[in-house]
């Protein structure tokens, strides 16, 4: 079966992004084994710690090694990656083993696509950001259209995310791509 991995970009419990991502998985349905990533209580990076690792990178590492693709789903904060998404990637940056020649993680090769939803720019400007880094970090970044939600006052006054019929397609769009993506590229 097949296993994908989402990360919401945000900690917060009625996020925009985690709705979107429910629904992204309610979409996937039984095509895949979808879990939401639960890292709240990693630390900051810090190479101080780095190795051997903590418990809790162990841990989310793990989630990400078994999983064959990453769909990232993520606000942005003052035009950039959020912070708590950053710290995330900042270890799963990391090689496994210190002083790796070839710079080995868990993410080196790993099939991603990303989605968001934010203000006006449809959170655009963190995932130009997270395309850049996506790229850094070596992984298989699935071309073609993501989608982008900008979210309406309405919904930020409901808290409550609106899935038109637009919106729906795009994001059924991508599920249906990312599942073919994984199978010739995972
Ligand atoms: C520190 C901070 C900075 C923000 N900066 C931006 C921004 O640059 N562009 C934007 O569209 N929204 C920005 N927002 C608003 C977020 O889009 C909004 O809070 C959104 O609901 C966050 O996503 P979430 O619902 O998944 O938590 C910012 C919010 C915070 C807390």
């Amino acid at each position: 079966m097949m296993r994908i991995l989402m990360i919401a970009g945000s900690l917060r419990k009625g996020s925009f992004n985690r709705q979107l991502a429910e629904k992204a998985r309610e979409m996937i349905g039984d095509r895949a084994e979808v879990s939401i990533l639960d890292y709240h209580a990693i630390p900051y990076m810090n190479q101080d710690i780095e190795f051997p690792a903590p418990e809790e990178i162990e841990r989310v590492r793990e989630e990400v090694r078994n999983s064959d693709g990453v769909w990232i789903f993520s606000p942005e904060y003052n035009y950039n990656i959020p912070g708590v998404l950053k710290n995330l990637l900042d270890w799963l940056s990391r090689p496994l083993v210190q002083g790796d020649p070839e710079r080995i993680t868990v993410m080196t090769g790993k099939p991603v696509t990303l989605s968001g939803a934010g203000g006006q720019s449809g959170a655009s400007n963190a995932r130009k950001r997270l395309s850049e880094l996506m790229l850094f970090m070596k992984t298989k970044h699935m071309e073609g259209e993501e989608t982008s939600v900008a979210l309406t006052s309405d919904e930020f006054a409901s808290s409550t995310l609106i899935f038109t019929p637009e919106r729906i397609e795009m994001l059924q769009d991508q599920a249906e791509r990312f599942i073919e993506f994984i199978s010739k590229n995972g």
